[in-house]
C-alpha cells in the first residue's frame, strides 16, 4: 500500500488535501493523471449502467438540501459511528475498526457491526486492546457521532435555516422520484441513476481514498413493482452488472473479488438482503460495493414525511403502486484505487501500472527521439496535434527515450510513439506497447485507426 501511495503521488494521481498548510485529515486532490482517471471511472459507469440500458435515467440532484430529507430518511437519528478517545494521546478512533484490527492481527475475523456501544465497551476491555497510537489502555467509553455535516444556510446567522451536505446521493433520488416519473416516460421497472459527492463526517484509518469525508458515490436506485417482478432474479441480475462491469470493464482481477452477505445484525432492519462485493486491497478484503434490496423503505418515509403522493399508477391496471428498490451503491474513488491496486506491477526493470486501455489517464505518448534536433520536434508536435483531439496524448521530450518510456509506465500509458530519423524519410513511427515493450513501425497515416481499434476490443 505505502507502494501505491508514493507513487500516486509522484505521478500526480492523489496528492494529501490542502498539503502546504500542513494537510486536512482524510481529504484528497487528484493531480493531473488521477483526474483523468477518475473522470474515465465516473464515464464508463454511466454508460454502461445508463446510457446502454432503455430502463435507465440519471439525474444530479444537489449536494445541500433540506434537513427534513435526512430526518425522513433515518439519518439524523441514525447515521452514527461508535467512536472511541484515547485519554493519553488524544487519538480518536472507530471503535468496530480498533476491534477488527486487534483480531485480524491474531487472524482471526471479528464482525461486530450491529452491537451497541456498551458491547463494543466490554470487547475493548476484555481483550485489553490498547491504543495503536500510544500502546496504553485508557479509553473513553464508546459513544456515537452523527455523520452528516449539518450546513448554516443564509448570510446572517439563523437566517436561512439548517441544510445537510448530502450523506448519499440515494436521498436525491427518491425525494426526485415523483419529478422524474412525471417528466420523462419511464415505465416499472426502471432505475434512476445519480453520481456525484456525499460527504461524511468519518474518523478513518488512513489506506489513502478508500474512505473519506467527501466522495464520489455513484448509486442506482431500481424501482419494480413487488406484485409483477420477483425480487431474487432481480437482484442477481445486478450482482452479474456488478461483476461485469468491475472485471470486463474496469479490467479487475476476478481472483480479487468476494462477495459477503450482510449478518442479521448489520443488515438494516428494512432490507431484506445486503450483499457486499469487497475487493482485496493490500489491507485486505474490504467492501467495495454495496447492493442491497431496500423494500419501499425509503418512499414510505419520504411519503409519509412529506405527505406528498408518491405512488405510481399502473397504466394497464390502474393499479397504485409504491415500488420497491433494489440498489447496488459504490463509491468511485474506492473504484479508483482498486484499479491502482489491481494494476500496479513491479517488474525486473520497472514499475507498470497495467490498467485497461480504455481506463489509461493517457492513451498515447508522443516522443521526439531527440529533444535538440527541430526537425523531430516539429514532426512531433504534428504526430500530437494528429492524435490528442481523439485521445488524451501526452508530449514528451525530458530526458532519454528509456527514462520517458520508464514515466509512461509508472502512469499506465498503453502505448508510447517515437518520431525518429527513419520517420523524416518515409512518414513512418514505432509505437511501444505498455505490456509487452515490444516495438512495432507503422504509418503515419494509420495511426489514429490504429488506436482507435485497439481501445475498441
Ligand atoms: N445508499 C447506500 C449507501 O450509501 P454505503 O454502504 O454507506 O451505502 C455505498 O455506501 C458505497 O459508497 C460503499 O460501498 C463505498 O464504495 C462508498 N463509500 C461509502 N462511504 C465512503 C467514504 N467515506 N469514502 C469513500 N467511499 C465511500
Amino acid at each position: 500500500m505505502d507502494k501505491i501511495v508514493a507513487l500516486a503521488k509522484r505521478r500526480g494521481f492523489i496528492y494529501p488535501g490542502s498539503e502546504i498548510y500542513g494537510g486536512l485529515a482524510n481529504t484528497y486532490d487528484y493531480g493531473p493523471v488521477g483526474a483523468e482517471l477518475l473522470r474515465n471511472i465516473k464515464n464508463l459507469w454511466w454508460k454502461y449502467f445508463v446510457q446502454a440500458r432503455p430502463d435507465m435515467v440519471g439525474i444530479d440532484g444537489s449536494i445541500i438540501s433540506h434537513h427534513k430529507i435526512w430526518e425522513a430518511s433515518g439519518h439524523v437519528a441514525g447515521f452514527a459511528d461508535a467512536m472511541i478517545d484515547c485519554k493519553n494521546c488524544k487519538s480518536r478512533y472507530r471503535a468496530d475498526h480498533i476491534i477488527e484490527d486487534h483480531f485480524s492481527a491474531k487472524s482471526e475475523e471479528k464482525n461486530v457491526e450491529g452491537l451497541s456501544t456498551k458491547e463494543l465497551d466490554e470487547i475493548i476491555e476484555k481483550e485489553k486492546i490498547t491504543c495503536p497510537n500510544c500502546g496504553k489502555i485508557e479509553w473513553t467509553k464508546v459513544r456515537k457521532f452523527n455523520l452528516l455535516f449539518p450546513v448554516q444556510l443564509g448570510i446572517v446567522e439563523g437566517e436561512g435555516g439548517m441544510g445537510y451536505l448530502r450523506g448519499e446521493t440515494a436521498q436525491l433520488i427518491f425525494t426526485n422520484f415523483r419529478n422524474v416519473v412525471d417528466s420523462t416516460r419511464v415505465r416499472l421497472p426502471f432505475g434512476i441513476a445519480q453520481l456525484g459527492k456525499s460527504f461524511r463526517n468519518e474518523i478513518t484509518p488512513g489506506n489513502s481514498v478508500f474512505r473519506t469525508i467527501e466522495f464520489e458515490q455513484a448509486e442506482i436506485e431500481y424501482f419494480f413493482d413487488p406484485d409483477e417482478t420477483k425480487w431474487e432474479p432481480l437482484y442477481e441480475e445486478w450482482k452479474n452488472a456488478m461483476n461485469v462491469f468491475v472485471t470486463e470493464k474496469l479490467g479487475v482481477k476476478k481472483e480479487n473479488l468476494r462477495w459477503r452477505t450482510h449478518t442479521d445484525e448489520e443488515r438494516s432492519f428494512y432490507s431484506k438482503r445486503t450483499e457486499d462485493m469487497e475487493y482485496k486491497f493490500p489491507f485486505g478484503f474490504k467492501e467495495l460495493w454495496g447492493l442491497a434490496y431496500r423494500t419501499d423503505y425509503d418512499l414510505t418515509a419520504h411519503k409519509e414525511a412529506s405527505k406528498k403522493d408518491l405512488t405510481i399508477i399502473d397504466p394497464k391496471t390502474q393499479k397504485r403502486i409504491l415500488p420497491h428498490v433494489i440498489e447496488p451503491a459504490v463509491g468511485i474513488n474506492r473504484l479508483l484505487l482498486m484499479v491502482l491496486a489491481d494494476a500496479y506491477q513491479e517488474e525486473e526493470n520497472r514499475t507498470v501500472l497495467k490498467i485497461t486501455p480504455k481506463l489509461a489517464p493517457y492513451k498515447v505518448a508522443v516522443f521526439p527521439l531527440l529533444a535538440n534536433k527541430e526537425d523531430l520536434v516539429a514532426k512531433a508536435r504534428k504526430v500530437f496535434e494528429l492524435l490528442s483531439p481523439e485521445f488524451m496524448t501526452a508530449f514528451d521530450d525530458r530526458g532519454n527515450i528509456g527514462k520517458r518510456y520508464l514515466s509512461q509506465d509508472e502512469i499506465g500509458t498503453p502505448w508510447c510513439v517515437t518520431i525518429d530519423f527513419d520517420t523524416l524519410d518515409n512518414d513512418t513511427v514505432t509505437i511501444r506497447d505498455r505490456d509487452t515493450t515490444k516495438q512495432e513501425r507503422i504509418a503515419i497515416k494509420d495511426l489514429l485507426s490504429y488506436f482507435e481499434e485497439k481501445l475498441q476490443s
